[in-house]
């Protein structure tokens, strides 16, 4: 069987969050002897593609609206990664250093379009094509309805919604950039008068699928404004939980940690990081050390950090680092609070990938308060380097984390996002943290737990072989 994923994002490429997590590690472990994944997506400006040389294996022109633009794919030359990816290169459009902004509606069309283009041109089509959130939305809906992709007609798909709040709106004006299509089915593209790509593709993909079974039931109720539609759909949408790459997410391999470690010797080495993190960021190594990893949105609850941390670092007896990045309002009040509390608290505003992998190592407690989340694999990097999650239970937060009061459980729930319940939890944290044989027992037991993607792929496998047998 092939699988082509349609992706925005795809980890060590270009990485936003999480879906680049995702699309950077399931097709690794998807490929078998009996399945080839690969990926297609963006070429943008960064790092990466800076770093690597690229090759052209397809030049044309593709049609949006009345504008014609070049472009190719690519691919990497020499230095290849555990599966294939493709890259359209849209130079006018696409090759920016940005993944996304103002312009997405544009990009991400060309994107679709130069994707589906060269898919034409391919001898075998995919057995499966694979989309990822709105930016790949259009996708099902070309796939059903454009004349110029009748070809695919028949080619089993399915939409993965990381995550609903973004849904890639547009004006009804902008309707001509999509290629041709039986226009009496427009109203495929509507949601709430407005062009909306992720409703689209939940309405034509023959399979919607979403990144927790918890997510799914809770899309139900609030979804940003397609809850009507999840619920009418659901025949077709399952949840299916995320792993994590356990080959890059690995404390005893991990070459961006100050020192590896595995279950028997975590005391040591999870030790020796946070030494690392409180000489660095002139933290008190001697207190539990709470941290944040992670977009400074709403839906992360990080506009309750400022109160919290202040309520909490009045108690002097905890230490706090923050990695993260997002409302400049935040940022600026995370910034203000270091003066405050001088040697036991500190934030790194901004994006630094090796900065998480030590933080995930040596933090005591990870903070997760978020009001919504899909799957979230923070929680999960923390469960494999032995840091205890604190979580709101919601989402894949609460499929994945249980509370240590109840039976077999490891980790902090609370049930809302609010200040009290947060610092309760802190508070909980700072007592399991005072026991410590017990707080290094359930360390060792939550690096036990197997998050790794191989029960999950496999239920896409069984999900894409579904499809199969009900093409006709
Ligand atoms: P989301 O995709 O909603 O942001 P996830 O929990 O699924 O949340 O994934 C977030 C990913 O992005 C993780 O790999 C996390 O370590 C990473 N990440 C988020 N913010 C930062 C940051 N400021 N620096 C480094 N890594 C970050
Ligand atoms: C989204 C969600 C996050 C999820 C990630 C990967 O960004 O916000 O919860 O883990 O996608 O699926």
């Amino acid at each position: 069987m092939t699988i082509l994923h349609i992706s925005a994002e795809c980890y060590p490429v270009a990485k936003v969050g999480g879906l680049a997590d995702v699309v950077g590690a399931l097709p690794k472990y998807q490929n078998s002897s009996s399945t080839t994944s690969q990926v297609i997506m963006p070429f943008y400006d960064n790092k990466f593609t800076q770093e690597n040389t690229f090759s052209s294996v397809y030049d044309a022109q593709l049609k949006l609206g009345d504008s014609v633009y070049d472009f190719q794919i690519l691919v990497l030359k020499d230095k290849p990664l555990d599966f294939d990816v493709f890259f359209v290169n849209v130079p006018d459009l696409l090759f920016k250093d940005y993944v996304y902004s103002f312009d997405d509606t544009e990009r991400f069309l060309a994107f679709q379009i130069g994707a589906l283009d060269w898919l034409l041109t391919w001898h075998d089509y995919p057995d499966i094509i694979h989309c990822h959130d709105h930016h790949t939305g259009l996708v099902p809906f070309m796939l059903q309805e454009s004349y110029k992709y009748e070809a695919f007609r028949n080619i089993p798909n399915i939409i993965t919604i990381h995550n609903a709040q973004y849904q890639g709106w547009f004006s009804h004006e902008k309707v001509g950039l999509i290629p041709p299509f039986n226009f009496d089915h427009v109203g495929l593209l509507d949601w709430g008068s407005q062009i909306n790509p992720l409703a689209a593709g939940i309405k034509c993909a023959w399979s919607v699928t979403t990144v927790s079974p918890s997510y799914m039931e809770e899309l139900k109720q609030a979804a940003n404004g397609l809850e009507s539609l999840l619920s009418a759909e659901s025949e077709k949408c399952t949840g299916i939980l995320n792993g994590i790459d356990w080959k890059v997410w690995n404390p005893e391999t991990d070459t961006y940690i100050v020192k590896s470690y595995d279950i028997e010797t975590v005391d040591k080495g999870a030790s020796s990081n946070k030494k690392y993190l409180c000489d660095t960021f002139n933290l008190d190594f001697k207190k539990p050390l709470f941290a944040f990893i992670g977009r400074l949105v709403d839906e992360k609850g990080s506009d309750l950090f400022p109160e919290v941390f202040k309520l909490a670092l009045e108690k002097d007896n905890l230490s706090i680092l923050l990695l993260g990045s997002g409302n400049k309002m935040v940022e600026g009040q995370l910034q203000d609070l270091k003066s405050d509390f001088v040697g036991t608290y500190n934030a790194f505003i901004g994006y630094d990938e090796k900065l998480s992998h030590i933080i995930y190592a040596g933090a005591d407690f990870l903070l997760m308060p978020s009001r919504v989340e899909p799957c979230g694999l923070n929680q999960m990097y923390a469960l494999r380097y032995g840091t205890i999650p604190i979580v709101r239970s919601i989402g894949g937060l609460k499929d994945t984390v249980t509370d240590i009061n109840e039976e077999g459980g490891f980790g902090i729930c609370h049930p809302n996002t609010a200040v009290s319940e947060i610092t309760e939890a802190i508070d909980r944290a700072i007592t399991l943290y005072k026991d410590q044989p017990t707080y290094k027992g359930i360390r060792r037991q939550i690096m036990a737990i197997d998050h790794s993607w191989d029960a999950s792929a496999g239920e896409y496998i069984n999900l894409y072989n579904t499809l199969k047998s009900s093409q006709q």
